[in-house]
């Protein structure tokens, strides 16, 4: 299928004018035109001049898990609409009710969903939540919430200051105190020579604790597998260890699932791989797949407790509220969003269709020495470019973004990190939707292959 789209200039005019768009550098729409995506349907996307891509990123950011043009998700988005679109959510409605019960099956251990709209704001609920829980238990002193270095947590000034991308942070301080970095365990570029590098690397953590004192630690925020920072999975014994180290020190853990979430790792959730337990989840971009704005944070039954002991005291509950948190088109969606992925059974396919995705990237890696590592989990999958494989000095980062450029060419959108991490912006993304064919997944491996041959030949 290809569309003819009707003569949209006025559009890339007004866009042109009057649009400030994401994290993108303007100068250039002053002689090139803005990129402006009109349609899509499943895997595949066309923009303003008609011409058709296969989209690898789902949506650019992870997003689109189910794919593009579910018309059982806009009835039941429209129909909610009619029914019922807003209420403060300090009531419940009809959709919200029903998908937190559907979450929470998914989810054993948690039971208590927080609804808001955007990742970013998810995690700032759960900081609140930390940093509340110091001052009911601890006198205010247990309030330091750890985060990674090259993780991401979003786009607000404490979110930001929870993120270990310095490219994200720069010229954006000064930051909100009483947040602190671990470092990372990206085993490719481990910071030593260990045998057992994923204890190692959790052993950091109990460092800085030791360090700052853990009187004062409230929480461990982390991603399951990171994204933006390079599409890290965790080394082996790496997250057994970060859970005792939470035991110990009585420091509860915070799983940022906002890309992980809801089916893009092979399972609902990211964590669920790993044997973790955490005390919240926080989650977003999945949920309804894109189709309805809808954050989630989720959490446990004694952490919620904490909330409600003193029904006397003014101050005691979770004193917050995300006007569009009220909003029921997210819920709507997200329900059919995960009948979707269950009926069709798109957990297995990811974890099916993530091998194949790997094979072909180690494929690539035997041909192309530019290729110094891959990683990933299901269609979560990454592979850095290095301009020497024995000192891995990364490739600069306008190669890589020409490989992306030569895909975006070929019709193939793939995506690459992008101002996270000085020096290090130099690895390739794929995320295709869960409903990616082994045709769709050639088809992609096929296309950066030419690539990189065009761009490193
Ligand atoms: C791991 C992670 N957490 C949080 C966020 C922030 O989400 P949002 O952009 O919806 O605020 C992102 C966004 O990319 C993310 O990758």
């Amino acid at each position: 299928m290809a569309i003819v789209p009707n003569d949209i200039s006025d559009v890339i005019e007004a866009d042109r004018a009057n649009v400030w768009h994401h994290l993108i550098q303007h100068k250039p729409f002053e002689s090139i035109d803005p990129r402006v995506m009109v349609e899509g349907k499943g895997m595949r996307v066309w923009d303003a001049t008609g011409k058709e891509h296969l989209d690898a990123v789902s949506g650019g950011v992870w997003t689109v898990n189910v794919g593009y043009g579910r018309e059982r998700i806009a009835n039941a988005v429209r129909d909610q609409l009619l029914q019922m679109p807003y209420f403060a959510g300090s009531a419940g409605s009809i959709p919200g009710a029903k998908f937190a019960e559907k979450l929470i099956s998914k989810m054993p251990g948690m039971t208590r969903v927080y609804y808001c709209n955007s990742g970013s704001e998810a995690n700032e609920k759960a900081f609140k939540m930390v940093r509340q829980i110091a001052h009911k238990k601890y006198g205010g002193k247990k309030h330091k919430i750890l985060y990674r270095d090259r993780d991401y947590h979003g786009t607000t000034i404490a979110c930001l200051s929870a993120g270990g991308q310095d490219e994200r942070g720069a010229q954006y301080g000064p930051f909100t105190p009483g947040f602190v970095r671990v470092p990372h365990c990206l085993e490719y570029r481990a910071q030593v020579e260990t045998e057992n590098y994923g204890e190692w690397a959790a052993n950091q953590i109990e460092e800085v604790i030791l360090r700052e004192g853990p009187d004062t630690v409230g929480a461990l925020c982390l991603e399951p597998v990171t994204a933006g920072g390079g599409v890290i999975t965790p080394p082996e014994g790496y997250w057994e260890r970060v859970g005792e180290i939470c035991a110990k020190y009585d420091i509860l853990l915070h799983i940022d699932e906002v890309v992980c979430g809801v089916g893009r790792t092979g399972t609902w959730f990211g964590y669920q791989h790993y044997g973790i337990k955490p005390d919240f989840v926080t989650m977003a971009k999945g949920v309804a797949s894109g189709y309805a704005a809808i954050a989630c944070m989720v959490t446990t039954e004694e952490v919620f407790g904490m909330f409600k002991e003193d029904a006397d005291d003014p101050m005691g509950y979770f004193r917050d509220i995300s006007t569009f948190g009220g909003c029921t088109a997210g819920p709507a969606a997200a329900l059919e969003n995960m009948a979707i992925i269950e009926e069709e059974g798109l957990l297995d396919n990811t974890t099916a269709m993530g091998a194949r995705l790997i094979d072909n990237l180690n494929g690539l890696m035997e041909k192309h020495r530019v290729i110094g590592d891959v990683r990933g989990k299901g269609l979560f999958c990454g592979a850095e470019l290095v301009a020497d494989r024995a000192t891995k000095e990364a490739v600069d980062e306008k190669k890589a973004q020409a490989v992306v450029a030569d895909c975006m060419s070929q019709g193939v959108v793939i995506g690459v990190t992008n101002r996270s991490l000085p020096g290090l912006n130099n690895t390739l993304c794929f995320s295709p939707a869960l409903i990616s064919t082994a045709d769709d997944i050639d088809e992609i491996t096929t296309a950066v292959d030419k690539a990189l041959t065009r761009v490193f030949s």
